[in-house]
């Protein structure tokens, strides 16, 4: 295998001005010893892949590494990627062919790919695209360092080991992109469920749950740090389960929650996915009983026709599902935002199931809705035992009549909101105007109002007066 020119120029770059620093600042030791190489990081897919991003940071930060918005100069350039449709596969192959013509402009560039398609390619990856140095699977971030000192020693590296117990609780992350306000934080990693369309238990391995100290513990940091907002992420959060090594203390997603809202009244929580098998009436008597947990609940159906449903390996059929919205709307009411997942043109599926499927749209009324066409992922239930016999063009001319049926229910969901106050932390200027500030309301809907003195991480009561029907407009009373 050919290997790629290592020129170590980054070494001699002078260290920062060290003694300028105040006492109080912490150097890291990769600063002190003017060694710092320049980490790009690129993430694809879900939170969770943005979540290990910033603990990769985290990692390579102690190993010397800075991180750099600036493909073109990075040392280190590592793609976190995504494998749920092919076409989250092809954006990454395409964006490895642009960042090959900035590493024939810095031949020293190291080139990595992390997550979920590392996972399913493993060292395949090394020979479909040359470009490639690096290969890291979601569960061996650890082991980079010694990874990158094997590709500085000229040879490529893989591991795509998956572990049992990896949660990276230890691990304090370096918030990227940060708005400074809102962060998330990762409560457990994999999924043990089979749906059988799902890639995501192959790449990221067995279900397992974090510390819940160390979840607390990070809210409490990130509190103090100023930010205002967490979300706890998971694939499956509502099956959270954490026991203290002796056996004395077990933490459900429930208790987990209420801990969380406990840390500070002032710090709102999130949490996604949850899934509808498992989405307890505690969960949601609890959102009920603190006023900083966020009502808004995203609860992907998939589908709205049972027999679809129990070919996609999701547990539930839709009477089931019908009944977890009647059970938001029972404890938290009417006021509860729920989002969706749909997938259109599922295996076999006629033309009267798809109408299902618009037809719980109808049903459940959703704020919001992630829809896709089926998109078969090597390896998965449905590809090795059910015929991906949907044409093309059906499945995307199902996918836009979900996705239109879904934006009615959004438009409407936004006009009720029309005329009521709303609790909004601000996120930061409106992309929109300068003269208008932009935050989210307990729903999650995006609120637009005039700046007049309030500031990013106030939280501030708006008077909605209009909606965009993808935003709410207002002012602060
Ligand atoms: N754990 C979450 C889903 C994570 S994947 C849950 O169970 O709801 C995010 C979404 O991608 C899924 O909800 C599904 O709608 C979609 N998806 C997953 N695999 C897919 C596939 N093969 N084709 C099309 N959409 C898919
Ligand atoms: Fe995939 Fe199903 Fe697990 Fe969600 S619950 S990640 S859709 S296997
Ligand atoms: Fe994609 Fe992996 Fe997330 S497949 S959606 S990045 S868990």
């Amino acid at each position: 295998m050919s290997q790629p020119l290592i020129t170590l120029d980054f070494l001699d770059k002078a260290p920062a001005a060290e003694a300028a620093l105040p006492a109080d600042v912490r150097v890291s030791a990769a600063t002190r010893t003017g060694r710092a190489r320049k980490l790009y990081i690129e993430s694809y897919g879900c939170q969770m892949n943005f979540s290990d991003s910033e603990i990769v940071s985290s990692i390579l930060a102690d190993e010397g590494f800075d991180t750099t918005e600036d493909v073109t100069t990075a040392d280190l350039v590592l793609l976190n990627t995504c494998s749920i449709r092919e076409k989250a596969e092809q954006t990454v192959r395409m964006r490895l062919k642009q960042i090959n013509s900035h590493k024939k402009r810095r031949p020293g560039m190291l080139v990595g790919v992390l997550g979920c398609m590392a996972e399913r390619l493993k060292s395949k990856f090394l020979e479909e695209e040359k470009i490639v140095d690096l290969v890291v699977g979601p569960d061996a971030y650890r082991d980079l360092p010694q990874l990158i000192s094997q590709v500085d020693g000229g040879q490529k590296a893989v591991n795509v080991l998956l572990s049992r117990e990896e949660t990276y609780a230890d691990i304090t992350p370096v918030r990227l992109n940060s708005n400074g306000i809102t962060a998330f934080i990762s409560i457990m990693r994999g999924c043990d469920n089979m749906c059988s369309f799902c890639v995501v238990p192959f790449t990221r391995g067995r279900e397992r749950s974090r510390d819940a100290h160390s979840i607390v513990q990070e809210a409490r940091d990130l509190v103090a740090a100023g930010y205002k907002e967490v979300t706890l992420l998971g694939q499956n959060v509502d099956s959270y389960k954490w026991a203290s090594a002796d056996g004395t203390e077990h933490v459900n997603f429930a208790q987990l929650l209420e801990r969380v809202a406990l840390v500070s009244p002032a710090l709102r929580v999130r949490f996604s996915t949850s899934h509808p098998k498992d989405i307890t009436d505690e969960v949601l008597h609890t959102m009920a009983r603190y006023d900083n947990i966020c009502k808004y609940i995203h609860l992907p159906a998939q589908s709205g026709n049972s027999r679809v449903l129990e070919l996609m390996n999701r547990t539930y059929d839709r009477p089931w599902y019908e009944e977890r919205v009647r059970a938001i709307r029972r404890i938290l009411g009417d006021d509860c935002a729920i989002s969706t997942d749909m997938i259109a043109g599922f295996c076999s599926e006629t033309e009267d199931e798809h109408q299902d499927s618009l037809s719980l749209l109808d049903f459940a009324q959703y704020d919001m809705g992630y829809n896709f066409f089926y998109s078969e992922r090597p390896g998965t239930l449905a590809a090795r035992k059910l015929a991906d016999d949907i044409p093309l063009e059906t499945k995307k001319r199902r996918l836009q009549e979900i996705i239109d049926r879904q934006q009615l229910h959004a438009r409407a969901r936004y006009a009720r909101m029309v005329g009521k106050v709303h609790q909004v932390l601000v996120e930061g200027p409106s992309k929109r105007s300068a003269e208008h500030l932009s935050g989210r309301n307990s729903q999650n809907q995006v609120v637009i109002f005039p700046k007049q003195n309030f500031q990013k991480g106030d939280y501030v009561q708006v008077l909605a007066t209009s909606t965009t029907g993808a935003a709410l407009l207002g002012e602060a009373v």
